[in-house]
């Protein structure tokens, strides 16, 4: 079922939104060889309860954390750890939702740590563009596959692949709602695009094959090749007035 807000709800949900953020930002900041993703998850989650906000993640199907923070090979979900310190050259996403007055915000961003290998630093791109085509493809006269259809065929002319076996999706007053959003598809396909629609875009690109797996921890989903991966999200509304992203 697909809960379409109305212009009040998407002002509240701007207001979840803007605390991740602010948290984004922050952590962006302290993003530097040494720090631990154990760090990153506790300023995330000052942060977040400073603003009067709740970790959407945590507790959520019993991850046990503020953020996901995920290097290099990891796609999505990695758990923060006193034990992972940042390196040089790390390509690290940063996945984090935020629980204001019931509404919520859902956005990531990848950052390479210090100086980069050029094809962290074009997988990085290339993923982050793809969200901001995919972006521009939510309107009221587009359709459901448009926006993976953006995603798809910008990160595959640089040859890079799309993960399957995660989706973007509805977020309101819960963080996974209908509709699913596949990274990819066929323009013109799927369900019409509805003013009031609030949707989490989030393209996982893979610099080699699609294929991801979990690890025994339950969360962490690696490339199955090794090869890096990279993740960026945003919160987005359909208005009559075009996208507005609420993160
Ligand atoms: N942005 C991711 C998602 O929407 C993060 C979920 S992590 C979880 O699926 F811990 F909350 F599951
Ligand atoms: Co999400």
């Amino acid at each position: 079922m697909i809960h379409l807000k109305s212009s009040d709800e998407i002002e509240r949900l701007f207001e979840a939104g803007q605390i991740v953020r602010v948290v984004h930002d922050a952590l962006e900041k302290l993003i530097a060889p040494g720090i631990s993703t154990a760090e990153l998850d506790a300023e995330a989650e000052a942060i977040i309860r400073r603003h009067g906000g709740i970790p959407a993640f945590k507790g959520y199907r019993g991850y046990p954390a503020t953020i996901c923070a995920s290097i290099n090979e990891e796609v999505v979900h990695g758990i923060p750890s006193p034990k992972r310190k940042l390196k040089e050259g790390d390509l690290l996403g940063i996945d984090l939702g935020v629980i204001l007055n019931g509404w919520i915000g859902d956005a990531a961003r990848s950052h390479v740590v210090g100086l980069g290998s050029e094809e962290a630093e074009r997988l990085n791109r290339a993923t982050r563009e793809s969200l901001d085509r995919a972006i521009a493809a939510m309107t009221t006269s587009g359709r459901l596959g448009d926006i993976g259809h953006a995603i798809q065929s910008h990160v595959e002319a640089q040859g890079f692949s799309v993960v399957r076996q995660f989706v973007g999706h509805g977020v309101g007053r819960n963080l996974h709602e209908d509709p699913q959003v596949p990274n990819y598809g066929r323009r013109g396909t799927g369900m019409r695009l509805q003013e009031g629609l609030v949707l989490a875009i989030e393209p996982m690109i893979n610099a080699g094959a699609f294929e991801v797996e979990v690890l025994e921890d339950g969360w962490t989903a690696v490339t199955v090749d090794g090869r890096l991966s990279a993740h960026w999200e945003h919160s987005i509304a359909i208005t009559a007035d075009g996208p507005r992203v609420l993160t």
